[in-house]
């Protein structure tokens, strides 16, 4: 499958079109943004560990019942994928107080919830992603009820499964951002990526941050923490 025009350029990744009219090109960039893409920069490496580790932790879930946008990675950077809707909601769980939950309700970060909690966010930069509820979303015609239900039910499922994925690395899922998609017939399936990008991943021992937030909060060692991540998963699949 062969790239064709490009679609879509966004903060993280490129999206072409391909020969196939049901089937995408994503291509993962090193480029890193914070903040509404009012921080900028360069993780060296990103792209590709975010490519790989994103296609084995679809594929991981897609065994387990979710069914993903994940057809096949084609090289270091560049995986295809089948062609969906995207549906503008960030949808975060989190198991551990942090950002900006500690953030807006004053909890002091590392604050373990008894149980998961889950929130959406409108995907939209210039309003700064604003949180909302379901009435919000049915509201603005996001998604159905019926479709957030099914949303919620799955992004719970999947905070189950990753979490046990990254215990078994030794590392804590304090929370994560998905992002779903509609296939023409209205199907949805679990889209975009699942990295240090978007999860806050911390070292199980030691609570080290293992992920962006170490580039969003400039604590150095950004790259070092990404291959670490991803050294850590490879060896536990
Ligand atoms: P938050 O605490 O800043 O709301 O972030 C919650 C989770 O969502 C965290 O794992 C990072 C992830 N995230 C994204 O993937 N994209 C974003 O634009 C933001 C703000 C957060
Ligand atoms: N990627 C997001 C942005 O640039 C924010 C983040 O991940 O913190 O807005």
């Amino acid at each position: 499958m062969e790239k064709q025009e490009l679609l879509y350029e966004g903060k993280a990744k490129q999206v072409y079109a391909t020969q196939d009219p049901g089937l995408l090109i994503v291509a993962y960039k090193d480029d890193a943004t914070a903040f509404d893409g009012r921080k900028r920069g360069t993780i060296q490496g990103k792209g590709a560990i975010n490519n790989r580790m994103t296609n084995l932790l679809m594929a991981r879930l897609e065994r387990e019942g979710i069914p993903t946008h994940l057809v096949e990675e084609l090289n270091s950077r560049e995986t295809l994928v089948k062609k969906v809707s995207i549906i503008p909601l960030e949808v975060i769980v989190r198991n551990i107080a942090a950002g900006s939950f500690s953030k807006r309700y004053g909890v002091e970060e590392g604050t373990v919830f008894d149980a998961p909690t889950l929130e959406f966010s409108y995907k939209d930069d210039a309003l700064g992603d604003p949180l909302l509820n379901d009435d919000h979303a049915v509201a603005l015609a996001l998604a159905s009820r019926e479709e957030l239900a099914l949303i919620r039910r799955y992004a719970l499922t999947i905070d189950r499964l990753l979490g046990e994925i990254w215990r078994a690395c030794g590392i804590t899922l304090v929370d994560f951002k998905v992002e779903f998609g509609r296939l023409e017939d209205g199907r949805i399936l679990l889209a975009d990526e699942i990295s240090p990008d978007t999860c806050r991943l911390w070292d199980a021992e030691t609570q080290e941050k293992l992920d962006k937030d170490r580039f969003r909060r400039d604590l150095g060692g950004v790259e070092a923490a990404y291959i670490q991540v991803m050294e850590r998963l490879a060896k536990s699949l």
